[in-house]
C-alpha cells in the first residue's frame, strides 16, 4: 500500500507531480487564457459583485491561504484577508453579502473551519471551499467547491494536499481575474503556462532527495530551526517550519526574512540552522542580504536557491538548488525541499513520521 516507500509521507511527496496533473486535468482553457472550475457555482456576475475576499483555514491549509492572498491581490486587485478559522469565529468579522469567503481544508471536516463557514454564511457571504475530500462536510455546505485531486492523503503531515491547494488557488485566481476583467487573455495564458510547467519542475526538484537526506544528518542535533522567506515564499517558510515541528519534534519558526532584524536575529548563533528561501525573483537581493546578516552572526545557513546560483552556493553552508524558471510558481517548487528536509530529519531521529504524537489527521474538535 505504501508502493515500496518506507512511509506514506514519502510516497505522497513523490506523488505530487501526478497530484498536480490531476488537479489541472480538464480545467484549462488555454486559448482563452481562462479556466473551467466545474463546481465553483459562481457566475461572472457574482464574481464581479464581490468587494473583498476572506480566506479561512487551519494549519497547512492556512499557509496555502497566505499564498492565495498574494495571488489574488496581485492578479485580481481585490483586497484579501486571511484568517485562522479558530480566530475568525471569535471576532466580529467584517463580512457581508459582497464578501466572498473561501475555506481551505484537505479533509473538509475540520471543526473550526466548518464553524467559520457557517458563521460567514449567516452573515450573507458566498462561500467557496477548496477541499480534497469529495462530499465532506465543508464541501457539502459550501455554495461552491474547487476540488483538489490529490487522492487520499494518509500521512498526518500534509504534503500533496498542500501543493494541490496552491494549484487550486492559481486556478481560482485566473477565474476571478478573468471574470472581473482584471486579467487580460495574455496574462491568463501566461499564468496557465506557468502552472502547466509545475509537474516537470517538481520532478526535477524531487531529485534533491538524496542530497537532502545527507544534509539532514548534519542538523539532527539542533534544538531550534529558523526558516526565512519573503513575499509569496514567506508562507513556505512557515510551512517548512510546521513540517519540521510536526514530525521531528524540533522547535522551528518561520519568519518573514525582513522582520528578522526586529527580534529573532538575537537568537542566531552557530547552534541554530537557518533555512533561507532565496530563489531568483523580485525579492532576491533583499533575501540575499538577510542571508548575509545571518552568516555574519555565525548562523548556519541552509539555502534553497535557483539552480546554478553560485553566489548563494558560495556563501551558504548548504545550497539546495531547485528549478525556478520564473518566480510565479516558486512557492510550489520550494515546498519540496521543505518536505524532504523535515521527512529525513524525522526518519533519522526515529519518530513516527506518518502518525506523529498528539496529532490527528483531521481535527474534528473545536
Ligand atoms: O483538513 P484540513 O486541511 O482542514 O486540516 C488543517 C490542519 O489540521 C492540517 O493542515 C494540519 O496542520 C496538518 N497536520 C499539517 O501538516
Amino acid at each position: 500500500e505504501k508502493g515500496g516507500y518506507k512511509h506514506f509521507m514519502l510516497k505522497e511527496i513523490f506523488e505530487q507531480p501526478r497530484a498536480v496533473r490531476d488537479t489541472l486535468a480538464g480545467r484549462l482553457r488555454e486559448e482563452e487564457g481562462d479556466v473551467y472550475l466545474e463546481d465553483l457555482q459562481l457566475s461572472d456576475e457574482q464574481l464581479k459583485g464581490i468587494d473583498r475576499v476572506t480566506i479561512i483555514a487551519c494549519g497547512t491549509s492556512w499557509h496555502a491561504a497566505l499564498v492565495g492572498k498574494f495571488l489574488i491581490e496581485e492578479h485580481c486587485r481585490v483586497p484579501v484577508e486571511v484568517d485562522i478559522a479558530s480566530e475568525f469565529r471569535y471576532r466580529n468579522p467584517v463580512i457581508d453579502e459582497k464578501s466572498l469567503v473561501m475555506l481551505i481544508s484537505q479533509s473538509g471536516e475540520t471543526a473550526d473551519t466548518l464553524a467559520a463557514m457557517r458563521e460567514a454564511r449567516r452573515r450573507g457571504a458566498k462561500c467557496v471551499a477548496i477541499c480534497n475530500v469529495v462530499d465532506s462536510s465543508i464541501a457539502r455546505e459550501a455554495d461552491g467547491v474547487v476540488y483538489t485531486h490529490a487522492g487520499p492523503e494518509i500521512g498526518v503531515a500534509s504534503t500533496k494536499a498542500f501543493v494541490t491547494q496552491l494549484i487550486a488557488l492559481y486556478l481560482f485566481t485566473i477565474r476571478l481575474g478573468r471574470s472581473r476583467g482584471m486579467m487580460t487573455v495574455d496574462a491568463g495564458r501566461a499564468l496557465i503556462a506557468a502552472v502547466v510547467r509545475v509537474p516537470a519542475l517538481m520532478e526535477e526538484a524531487l531529485k534533491l532527495n538524496e542530497q537532502v537526506e545527507k544534509v539532514a544528518r548534519n542538523y539532527l542535533q539542533a534544538r531550534d530551526f529558523l526558516y526565512l522567506g519573503r513575499g509569496m515564499n514567506y508562507p513556505i517558510a512557515l510551512e517548512g517550519a510546521l513540517k519540521l515541528k510536526e514530525i521531528s519534534y524540533i522547535h522551528a519558526e518561520g519568519y518573514p526574512a525582513g522582520e528578522m532584524k526586529h527580534g529573532p536575529i538575537a537568537l542566531i548563533d552557530e547552534h541554530m540552522p537557518v533555512v533561507v528561501l532565496v530563489p531568483q525573483g523580485s525579492n532576491y537581493e533583499k533575501v540575499f542580504s538577510n542571508m548575509e546578516e545571518v552568516i555574519a552572526r555565525g548562523g548556519r545557513v541552509i539555502a534553497v536557491c535557483s539552480q546554478g546560483d553560485s553566489e548563494v552556493a558560495a556563501k551558504a553552508e548548504v545550497a539546495l538548488e531547485i528549478p525556478t524558471e520564473g518566480e510565479e510558481v516558486a512557492p510550489i517548487i520550494l515546498s519540496i525541499p521543505m518536505q524532504l528536509l523535515a521527512y529525513h530529519v524525522a526518519v533519522l531521529k526515529g519518530t513516527d513520521v506518518d502518525q506523529p504524537r498528539n496529532l490527528a489527521k483531521s481535527v474534528t474538535v473545536e
